[in-house]
């Protein structure tokens, strides 16, 4: 016997231009930070490297707009863009939790229209390791190639004086008091060092993401990955978290 598929909208507009400018930025930024990561190996110059962080920078400011808009949006948008129903250990996580738990003894078939509740975790990974990077590429930005929002403090900060900052150019010594310089990369290291390492985190958190909706998909066919283009799951029941 056939069962009738029944049809619910869950991501709004917003949740999905989020989504896919999110997807092409991310892996703009990851192209640009590994050819900056092996930029010695690759023989780059020093016109290169600054080309390069400057286009990484401005990809960064779609990434950073994107992605303060979706937090915004997490207050104000629809039911299921807003962080009670993605953010984990809520009320509304540790009901879904139970009804899980109790499905998994009974056998029941329960599916989830917003995230399943083991997504939420890491749905909640890859916001913070996101933020993460935007704030400190932000004030790398400023520190590297004195680009804004930080740009023309870290000038004044490392001029010689308030005439000189006009001078002052990424990787080049003109203008500079060499002591506020060497203050001023060390306040920087250890935003340098977090933005390398949670590179590599949000690596491994893209990879599990990736491998959990490929699962998802084939366990629960609800229509996952599509529902990222036109908003809507498919379900033979009504779904535990459907109004
Ligand atoms: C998902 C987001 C991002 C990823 C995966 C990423 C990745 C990387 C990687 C791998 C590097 C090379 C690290 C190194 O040389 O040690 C890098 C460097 C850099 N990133 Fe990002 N980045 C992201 C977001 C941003 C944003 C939003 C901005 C600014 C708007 C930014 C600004 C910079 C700058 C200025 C550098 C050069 C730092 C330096 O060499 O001192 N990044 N990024």
């Amino acid at each position: 016997m056939t069962q009738q598929l029944i049809t619910y909208p869950v991501w709004d507009k917003t949740v999905r231009i989020f989504h896919w400018v999110n997807v092409l930025c991310v892996l703009g930024l990851i192209a640009i930070g590994v050819v900056i990561l092996n930029s010695k190996a690759l023989g780059v110059t020093t016109d290169g490297k600054i080309l390069l962080k400057t286009v990484h920078v401005y990809i960064g400011y779609v990434f950073a707009v994107n992605l303060s808009w979706r937090i915004v949006w997490g207050f104000i948008g629809s039911r299921y863009a807003r962080w009670q129903s993605i953010l984990p250990f809520n009320t509304e996580h540790r009901s879904q939790l139970s009804v899980m738990s109790r499905a998994a003894k009974t056998g029941e078939n329960i599916g989830f229209l917003g995230h399943h509740p083991i997504a939420r975790l890491m749905v909640a990974l890859l916001f913070l390791l996101l933020s993460i990077q935007a704030i400190t590429g932000l004030i790398l930005a400023g520190t590297d190639v004195y680009m804004p929002p930080f740009g023309n403090t870290i000038k004044a900060w490392v001029a010689v004086d308030q005439s000189s900052i006009d001078l002052i150019k990424p990787y080049s010594k003109e203008g500079i008091d060499e002591i506020a310089y060497k203050d001023m990369r060390n306040f920087r290291k250890g935003f340098v060092t977090t933005h390398y390492y949670v590179f590599y985190a949000l690596l491994a958190a893209i990879i599990l993401h990736l491998l959990g909706v490929i699962m998802s998909e084939l366990r629960e066919r609800n229509g996952l990955v599509s529902a990222m283009f036109t908003g809507k799951k498919v379900f033979t029941n009504k779904p535990f978290d459907a109004d």
